[in-house]
């Protein structure tokens, strides 16, 4: 047994930090654990997390996981997270405050301010981005308009797998992945624009050196591996924004593949081997983790998020019946709404709950359900959630159809890909084949893999790829695919004719 080699992924997820151990010869996951923390809402369309409770529930699930096996049977670890969100700590390397998350809307009118500093066509020649409200430099610029006491005490400012490096190396570093949905990184160039940070007067000094996503960035200090049980001295590699390292664990590291995430969010996430754009912006653009390579990416903010919110606000009666069951509340929602037929009788579900991202760049955007009538019971509204979410994934599908970028097959992942029922959807409505790989973990499966690259047991970022493997595929079946193009006409349709009144509410 003392021959295995593990690679250890570390996923600072918004819901909790995910840690696998990965056999490096099998492919296979053999041990995870996830540690849950909370998320902070002080006011409506707010996000904040304690940066101290990832590295608490780190060091938990560490310790956890080492106590299972000979820890010297770890080679090194590799570390991805959610992206955006931005660590500010001070002089003495405290947090100053709360982390303000990727999904939190305050910053419109700091996009507003730095783009009009920056200049609109310069900003997106640069970032190859619009700044969005999600983006990491809006939240700094938020921070100096709004809490000037705590901006100027700023000596460094993280994301959240970098923050968790920061403590277990002691170095300050980043990802070109990862640093891409900044909005102060030159993504053609894969390094931090001088040019855009002098434009809003933001030091160079407070943001670590990015590398590729396969580099070691440092190793585990003596103090770090007192806390987590990691062995003193192994390398930690620069790893991924949460979707670049999914993408290496979902094996989509060549042209013509992309995945499609239901997780919170909700992400389509396609191949590039250029730094290409959607001339209306819709997308992002933004480096990935194979060396050398990037990706076209859009992000919706309530996919599974939206249906999490369907179910704890009104699936009462399928909580008791699961429980009676002895099953998943979800399996059974996915049961209902696959007896009620394509396009619900009309009714209509936008899922824009936490105002949007792609194709509309909309911070005030909303929630709907549309088209009731005394027809409609419980089980259209439960499936109206599941085509609604999909029509927006939807919707980034056909902004790379638009752009041409090559789309052969497309690899379901995330807590939504385990629904058979909503996979088939997804296929019907986009018309794309997908797929399920045997090894599903996405961000901390990439992450360990990347590892794997870092310390030599893996030649090259597309050979580690390969570990894992295409298990199941969905076809789309063109007599659905015509079902729903009626019922995707009014769900497109709807949010330009409605987009004012958002911003009145
Ligand atoms: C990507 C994005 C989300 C977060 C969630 O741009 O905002 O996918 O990374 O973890």
């Amino acid at each position: 047994m003392n021959n295995i080699n593990y690679l250890c992924g570390i996923d600072i997820g918004t819901g909790g930090a995910k840690i696998i151990l990965v056999n490096a010869e099998s492919g296979k996951i053999d041990f995870s654990v996830t540690k849950f923390y909370d998320l902070h809402t002080p006011k409506p369309l707010w996000a904040e997390q304690e940066p101290t409770d990832w590295w608490g529930a780190v060091c938990e699930g560490l310790q956890e996981l080492t106590s299972k096996i000979d820890k010297n049977n770890i080679k090194a670890v590799g570390l991805t997270g959610q992206m955006h969100s931005s660590v500010f700590l001070d002089k003495n390397n405290n947090s100053i405050r709360e982390a303000i998350l990727w999904c939190d809307q305050r910053t419109a009118e700091e996009c507003e301010i730095l783009t009009s500093k920056i200049g609109k066509e310069k900003l997106v020649k640069i970032t190859c981005n619009p700044m969005l409200t999600g983006f990491t430099a809006p939240k700094i610029e938020w921070l100096k308009r709004n809490e000037k006491e705590n901006f100027e005490k700023i000596k460094k400012i993280l994301l959240p797998k970098d923050y968790i490096r920061f403590l277990l190396t002691g170095e300050y570093a980043t990802d070109v992945s990862d640093a891409s949905g900044m909005g102060l990184f030159d993504v053609p160039k894969r390094c931090f624009s001088k040019e855009i940070l002098s434009a809003c007067g933001y030091d160079r000094d407070w943001f670590g050196e990015s590398f590729e996503s396969s580099s070691v960035t440092g190793t585990v200090t003596k103090e770090a591996s007192e806390k987590t049980g990691l062995p003193e001295g192994i390398p930690v590699i620069a790893g991924g924004g949460d979707n670049a390292a999914s993408a290496i664990g979902n094996t989509i590291v060549e042209e013509g593949k992309v995945f499609n995430s239901i997780g919170t969010s909700g992400v389509v996430f396609a191949y590039a081997d250029k730094p290409i754009l959607d001339p209306k912006l819709r997308t992002h653009t933004f480096c990935h983790a194979v060396p050398g390579k990037w990706h076209i990416m859009g992000v919706m903010l309530s996919a599974g998020g939206s249906l999490k919110w369907y179910k704890d606000t009104f699936c009462d009666i399928e909580k008791y019946s699961a429980e009676k069951e002895a099953c998943d509340v979800y399996d059974i929602l996915n049961k209902k709404a696959s007896q009620i037929p394509i396009g619900c009788e009309g009714l209509t579900f936008l899922p824009y709950l936490s105002g949007e991202r792609c194709p509309y760049p909309d911070p005030y955007a909303r929630g709907c359900f549309f088209g009731m009538t005394l027809k409609h019971t419980r089980d259209h509204f439960t499936r109206s959630v599941f085509e609604g979410i999909s029509f927006g994934l939807n919707d980034s599908f056909d902004i790379l159809k638009e752009m041409k970028v090559p789309i052969k097959q497309a690899v379901a992942t995330g807590g939504g890909a385990r629904s058979d029922f909503w996979k088939q959807m997804l296929a019907d409505i986009t018309g794309i084949p997908h797929a399920t790989v045997e090894n599903d973990e996405g961000p901390s499966y990439g992450a360990a893999l990347l590892a794997g690259v870092g310390c030599g047991i893996y030649s090259s970022v597309i050979e580690a790829s390969k570990q894992n493997k295409i298990v199941s595929l969905k076809e789309p079946k063109a007599e659905n695919t015509k079902l729903y193009q009626a019922p995707m006409k009014i769900y497109k349709a709807l949010y330009p004719k409605v987009e004012s009144l958002f911003k009145e509410i």
